[in-house]
């Protein structure tokens, strides 16, 4: 009969047998997997560690403050940030293509990624040190769907930031390979991890990206992150965080409607709510939210985020409907 703190110190244990006196290297994406493994290899060998955050400027409302002040703060990890919110920008300029804008976000990471890598390395080697290891947040279920996995699942080029592609030039370390993901949230909250990064729902590597139907830039992002906090904010409240597997908010930037406001005619986009109850996003059913939590959030969404006129429901369930719009 396991406990949370038996898994931990088994952890704890290979990762300093594996790694012993090496320096080792960590992508955080701002996800609950990559923040466990990092967590678990900085009780293990500490200052061996530098974990590398790419910001991409794709994620939601204080999700960055969440890894650079909080994780920070909570593990004393050493933390290397890469600002590059121009790069994604400059890249993903009037690209409306779904799997362009994936290609595109993938691409420019492990580039941003390798780059960051670089001067680590070359900092590690200012003091004759080598980085020999690199940490994936591989969990038991991604062990074994690869056994035949991507392939026809692959309907969407799914990229996950938080695990990149095999660098050969590395070891990899893989301390959450034989836990399931309620295991890593107890390991994550028993190691003192912020209750948003432990809790934090399903979101995809390339964030914000493809939540906007239609081009990306800054203002839409802008739009979207507002749009999104409320949503979150207003679900959280109700106490329905539980009940839903995630919700995607998605901006239609494409699209625009008439509407009145106030005495004048206005001519904005729509905002897409997308509630979801799942077992493994395999399938998904939409939440049968209640009728008040929806008016709350179209209220608040129409009345504070400038440019959004109309707020509508996602009632596909998947399939045929994928979660995420794009
Ligand atoms: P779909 O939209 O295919 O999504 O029904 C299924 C689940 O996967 C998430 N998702 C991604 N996760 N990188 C990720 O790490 C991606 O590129 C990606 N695309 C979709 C989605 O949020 C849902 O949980």
């Amino acid at each position: 009969n396991w406990t949370t703190g038996d898994i931990l110190e088994e952890q704890v244990e290979r990762i300093r047998a594996q790694v012993g006196d090496s320096r080792v290297i960590c992508g955080l994406s701002g996800g609950v997997d990559s923040a466990v493994a990092a967590a678990l290899v900085q009780r293990a060998v500490g200052d061996q560690l530098t974990c590398v955050f790419v910001d991409h400027g794709l994620l939601r409302e204080g999700e960055a403050e969440q890894v650079e002040r909080d994780f920070v703060a909570a593990t004393g990890v050493n933390l290397y940030v890469a600002n590059e919110q121009k790069r994604f920008l400059d890249a993903l300029e009037g690209v409306e293509d779904p799997e362009a804008k994936r290609k595109i976000i993938g691409r420019e990471f492990i580039r941003a990624f390798e780059e960051a890598e670089r001067a680590i390395i070359a900092e590690a080697e200012a003091h004759g040190e080598k980085i020999r290891f690199l940490v994936q947040g591989t969990l038991y279920p991604d062990v074994v769907e690869s056994g035949g996995g991507e392939g026809a699942a692959n309907i969407k080029s799914h990229h996950n930031v938080g695990g990149l592609p095999e660098d050969l030039q590395f070891e990899l370390v893989e301390p959450l390979r034989t836990l399931f993901k309620d295991e890593v949230r107890a390991v994550g909250a028993q190691l003192g991890l912020p209750a948003e990064i432990v809790g934090r729902q399903p979101f995809p590597g390339p964030g914000l990206g493809i939540r906007i139907v239609g081009s990306v830039n800054q203002e839409r992002l802008d739009l979207l992150r507002r749009a999104d906090a409320i949503a979150r904010a207003e679900l959280t409240a109700a106490g329905l965080d539980n009940e839903v597997w995630q919700m995607p908010v998605v901006l239609l930037a494409d699209v625009r409607s008439v509407g009145v406001q106030g005495d004048g005619r206005t001519y904005g986009h729509p905002i897409v709510l997308r509630p979801v109850s799942s077992e493994d996003a395999m399938t998904a059913d939409w939440s049968r939210l209640p009728y008040e939590l929806l008016a709350r959030i179209s209220n608040r969404i129409t009345n504070e985020v400038d440019g959004v006129n109309r707020v509508v429901l996602d009632v596909t369930s998947k399939p045929p409907g994928t979660i995420e719009w794009e």
